[in-house]
């Protein structure tokens, strides 16, 4: 079988969130079970924040001009082989050589570009895949131009495609003005894009993928409902039969405690003495009292409104003047949460620290240090941070929706059973009613750490998903 992976980010080469953990994981994961039958392949833009250790690994496989409505624009396309997958970087300095991956005025002709080059790079770099799995917004153009202007075109016509929706959130939705002058779209493809009276690229990808599927089980159900699906519920619901949801795993060897070059003391569920090490660690970096009986709760996120911090803002400063406890922040994002979050930083000197950036080492020492992990998203497509927080030991308290709801099982306090705690509504005073729960039981040392060696039990490996994937590619 012969994959070809279409996405805007990859680790370790760049990423901004789980789209590019989800990247650099699951190709390796699929051939892995596939050995000699499968030939799997990713295809990136090349940006400026790829490490010069890895452009040194890489070969020019060919330069080509790709055609985009008018324009014919520069696309080098280089490669390197990352265990057993080889990955295609496409270099064009004009779109992509920015100080951010997303976020310029023209991101539409950023990625109508990639799109169109995906198609093109096919014969030069003599794959044809069977399936063409493109991954969000970013990539959806690809599926559009490969189901229309390359449909009939012998080669392209026999590759199937995959649209996953990782956060539906994101659509790519542009004025129609830009049709074929941004897009390369001709009048009589207007309708495959068409919503709302815009262009919307994953709409469009949507209805003309061969399957379409989403992040976990919950959310391909809550994708359907008006309060979840930020517009495109009856769009989906009309192509409900193709859609299906499959959990993301982790990558469990890049995050783990027991060898984990980022983190200072090593360890696993047989003995805990590093965890108390890295956490003594941690508050010292953060200017938290230094106290082993203080629970540290931590959140690592993007800071924007669906990850619920709307909630934490109701009621953290009540927490952080009557409770027992510590919370350390990781993330960028809404200056509006940024000040807050600093500001707080400030206020409560000891008990509260915040440090506004995206660093990669820096989340694994707080997962690593911390005690519980708060993560009460509004709206969450899978979610891999609770992953993470689980395999270094650190308790998960979530809101059920998504796929935290698919991945987290309530702690019972009556058998002990349950991998973390979670809530239902979306509703401060309900966070604060569960994190006062998970508190109190961290006071019972026995139990709290009999929990903890229940959460780091839990696998959360590419094992079954990647399996359910290759199911899905075989069906099509
Ligand atoms: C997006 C979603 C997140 C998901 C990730 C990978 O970042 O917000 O829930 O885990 O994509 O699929």
């Amino acid at each position: 079988m012969k994959i070809l992976y279409a996405a805007s980010e990859a680790l370790p080469f760049a990423s901004t969130g789980g789209l590019g953990d989800v990247l650099g994981s699951l190709p390796a994961a699929v051939k892995e079970r596939l050995g000699d039958d499968g030939d799997v392949r990713v295809v990136i833009p090349m940006y400026p924040v790829v490490k010069e250790k890895y452009i040194s690994e890489m070969t020019l496989e060919a330069e080509i001009e790709v055609p985009l409505s008018w324009r014919h624009q520069y696309c080098g396309i280089w490669s390197l082989e990352r265990l057993g997958v080889k990955f295609y970087f496409l270099d064009n300095e004009f779109y992509f050589k920015r100080d951010t991956l997303y976020g310029s005025y023209d991101d539409g002709e950023r990625f109508a570009f990639f799109g169109r080059a995906v198609m093109e790079i096919m014969p030069h770099i003599g794959f044809f895949p069977d399936i063409l799995h493109a991954n969000d917004w970013q990539s959806a153009a690809a599926v559009i131009y490969l189901k229309t202007k390359y449909a009939a075109i012998p080669g392209y016509d026999r590759i199937k495609t995959l649209y996953t929706i990782h956060n539906i959130e994101y659509q790519g939705i542009y004025d129609f003005s830009i049709l074929y002058d941004v897009f390369d779209m001709p009048e009589w493809d207007r309708s495959i894009v068409e919503y709302d009276g815009c262009i919307n690229l994953s709409k469009g990808a949507i209805t003309v993928s061969d399957r379409v599927s989403t992040v976990s089980e919950r959310y391909a159900e809550e994708i359907l409902t008006p309060y979840y699906s930020h517009g495109l519920s009856g769009i989906l619901s009309s192509c409900r039969g193709k859609l299906s949801g499959i959990v993301n795993g982790i990558d469990v060897s890049y995050y783990n405690p027991e060898n984990d070059p980022a983190i200072r003391y090593h360890y696993s569920a047989k003995s805990f003495a590093g965890k108390d090490k890295d956490k003594a660690l941690l508050q010292e970096m953060c200017s938290l009292t230094v106290d082993k009986n203080v629970p540290v709760i931590a959140m690592i996120s993007r800071l924007v409104a669906h990850k619920g911090f709307d909630l934490v803002c109701r009621v953290i400063e009540e927490m952080l003047c009557c409770d027992n406890v510590q919370f350390v922040l990781l993330g960028t994002g809404e200056p509006a949460y940024e000040n807050y979050f600093k500001y707080l930083s400030e206020r409560y000197k000891g008990k509260f620290s915040a440090m506004i950036e995206f660093n990669k080492d820096l989340s694994k020492q707080i997962y690593a240090g911390a005690d519980m992990f708060l993560m009460p998203s509004k709206s969450e497509p899978c979610g891999l941070s609770q992953m993470i927080a689980s395999r270094y030991g650190t308790v998960p308290i979530v809101r059920e929706t998504g796929g935290l709801a698919d991945t987290i099982v309530p702690y019972n306090k009556y058998d002990g059973s349950g991998n973390g705690f979670s809530f239902a509504n979306y509703n401060a005073h309900e966070m604060m009613g569960v994190i006062r729960q998970a508190l109190e039981l961290y006071s019972d040392r026995r139990a709290w750490r009999k929990l903890m060696r229940q959460v780091m039990s839990v696998d959360f490996s590419w094992q079954s998903s990647a399996e359910k994937y290759i199911d899905l590619y075989t069906s099509m």
